[in-house]
């Protein structure tokens, strides 16, 4: 299975913050932005991963990030000229993806919580089968997304994105996993009044075909999309009380690759040394203990 990161687009919402710096190169606490959907397709067990940036950006991201061989997967980059929409990530992928599966997961896009490799590996079985994903979580501001209407064995009846009178409170978040032939699909989406080729449209194909399921995340859990003031704000608020609370550190990709045998020991240690002197490396240092114990 493959995996994209979607992080174009313009970032005017964070003006003046991401004049100079792509919004998903900006801190959450104590990692930049990205790390976060990252940890997530890494979560999933994709190894390899597409990442789409603007013109301007690939550069920094090839530096923050480099071939991803720290993380134990394989990092391709590619560019969207113009932010012209989120299911255009598929034919800017079409090469990339081939006759795989794939998964997106938006470059602002932060889930922490119980239950999570579950509902990754269901999305997983799903896109085996010839089905596609959504994960709906609950709002109270749903105008701003794209919205999941369900009925009552949670079966999405519907699509909409950012509706004026939304069905649901339930926001379609910034992961999606879909079946071999995705590229195929996203060639047919024409773009929406507001002129963008919608990922909603992508998935009311599947909806039409009987081949989109839903999982929900429920009560415990958390979802940001950063990619405002406020929300981001927020997101590192949560970040830093939860890792602060839990004596962990989320979305710790060497540690993630670590626990799945992508990297040894010594590229663990490796890691840990760079930043001893701060919280992060310090974090690892502990694993890398934990781990010379065991042995
Ligand atoms: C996009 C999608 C929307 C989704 C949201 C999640 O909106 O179009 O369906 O709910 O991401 O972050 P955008 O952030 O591009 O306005």
């Amino acid at each position: 299975m493959k995996g994209i990161i979607l992080a174009g687009g313009s970032g005017t919402r964070l003006y003046p913050l991401t004049k100079s710096v792509s919004k998903q190169l900006q801190s959450i606490y104590d990692k930049p932005m990205i790390y976060y959907p990252l940890s997530v397709l890494m979560l999933a067990g994709i190894q390899d991963i597409l990442i789409i940036t603007t013109p301007y950006d690939q550069k920094s991201f090839q530096k923050q990030l480099g071939t991803g061989e720290d993380f134990g997967i394989t990092l391709h980059y590619a560019i969207q000229e113009e932010p012209k929409g989120l299911a255009q990530a598929f034919t800017i992928g079409e090469e990339f993806i081939g006759d795989d599966a794939c998964a997106m997961v938006l470059g602002d896009n932060i889930f922490y919580g119980n239950g999570f490799v579950e509902m990754l590996q269901n999305a997983k079985r799903n896109a085996e089968e010839g089905k596609a994903t959504n994960f709906g979580y609950e709002v109270h501001d749903p105008n701003r997304f794209g919205i999941m209407e369900l009925d009552e064995n949670k079966n999405i009846l519907s699509v909409e994105e950012k509706p004026l009178h939304p069905k649901s409170n339930f926001a379609i978040t910034g992961l999606y996993f879909y079946p071999s032939g995705v590229s195929q699909k996203a060639h047919l989406v024409k773009p929406s009044p507001r002129g963008e080729l919608e990922i909603t449209t992508l998935n009311d194909f599947y909806l039409q075909e009987n081949n989109l399921k839903a999982e929900l995340l429920g009560g415990g859990f958390s979802w940001f999309d950063a990619g405002t003031f406020e929300s981001k704000l927020e997101a590192e608020n949560f970040i830093y009380s939860v890792q602060k609370n839990r004596g962990k550190v989320i979305a710790c990709l060497e540690q993630i690759a670590f626990d799945k045998g992508w990297i040894d020991l010594e590229s663990l240690r490796k890691s840990a040394e760079l930043m001893k002197k701060n919280s992060y490396g310090q974090y690892l240092q502990k694993v890398v203990e934990k781990n010379l114990i065991k042995k």
